[in-house]
C-alpha cells in the first residue's frame, strides 16, 4: 500500500510533533525534510559549498547532533533560497514518499511541490507568539542560553524568508486541510489529522 500524508507550516506550529505522533500510529516512515536543509546548513557553517553539500547529503548527515540549534536552524532557511540545494534533494523525498508501507513527510513545500499528489495534505500553524513560545521552552531545555524576544525574532524572520523566496515558498496546498493549533493542545490536534488520515485509508489498513 501507497499513501503519503504532507504536513507543512511554519517553524514551531507542531508539525513536527504531529507528523512522528500518526506515523508512529498508522505505522507509516516519517521524514522531517526540514533535517536536510538543517544538514546542508550545518556544512556551510562548517565552510562547505551549499549545494555541493546538498549534492552530497547522506543519511548518516541527518544523525548530527547540532541540528536543532538556532544558528542552524536560520542557516537552513537561508541555504533552503537557493533553487540548485531545493533540486538537489527532491529526488531523495520523493523516494521516500513511495515507501511502500505509508509516509508521512514534514515541511514547508511537500503539499504544493514535493507531492502535489498525496494522499492527503495538512498545513499546521499557530500564532507566531505561540510557536516562539514553544521554541523557546524547547531550547532553554536543551540548555541554550536565548531570550524569548530572540527567540519571536528569529520565528519572524524565518517566516518571512520561507514565505517569500521564489522558489518553493511556505504556503498552504489548495487542497491542504487547515490545523490551528494556538488554541489546540498536541493531543486534540494529533487525534484531528488521524481521524482524517484513517478516513482516507483503504478498508484492509
Ligand atoms: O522544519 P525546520 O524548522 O526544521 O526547517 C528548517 C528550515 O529548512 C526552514 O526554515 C526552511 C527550510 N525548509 C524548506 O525550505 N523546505 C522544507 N520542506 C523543509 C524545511
Amino acid at each position: 500500500m501507497m499513501f503519503t500524508v504532507a504536513i507543512d507550516g511554519p517553524a514551531a506550529a507542531g508539525k513536527g510533533t504531529i507528523s512522528k505522533a500518526v506515523a508512529a500510529h498508522f505505522g507509516f516512515d516519517h521524514l522531517d525534510t526540514g533535517l536536510l536543509y538543517r544538514a546542508v546548513g550545518a556544512r556551510v557553517l562548517d565552510g562547505a559549498d551549499a549545494t555541493e553539500a546538498a549534492l552530497a547529503l547522506s543519511p548518516e548527515d541527518l544523525e548530527a547532533s547540532n541540528l536543532r540549534s538556532a544558528e542552524v536552524a536560520q542557516m537552513a532557511s537561508q541555504v533552503a533560497v537557493i533553487s540548485e540545494v531545493r533540486a538537489a534533494l527532491v529526488t531523495f523525498q520523493r523516494e521516500f514518499a513511495r515507501r511502500p508501507g505509508g509516509a508521512v513527510l514534514d515541511g514547508r513545500d511537500i503539499g504544493t511541490v514535493i507531492c502535489p499528489a498525496a494522499d492527503l495534505k495538512f498545513f499546521v500553524t499557530a500564532r507566531p507568539e505561540i510557536r516562539a513560545r514553544r521554541r523557546y521552552d524547547e531550547l532553554r531545555e536543551k540548555g541554550e542560553e536565548t531570550s524569548l524576544d530572540t527567540v519571536l525574532a528569529d520565528v519572524k524572520a524565518r517566516d518571512d524568508r520561507d514565505m517569500n523566496r521564489a522558489d518553493a515558498p511556505l504556503k498552504p496546498a489548495t487542497d491542504a486541510v487547515l490545523i490551528d493549533t494556538s488554541d489546540l493542545s498536541i493531543e486534540d490536534a494529533v487525534d484531528k489529522v488521524a481521524r482524517l488520515i484513517r478516513d482516507q485509508l483503504p478498508p484492509s489498513v
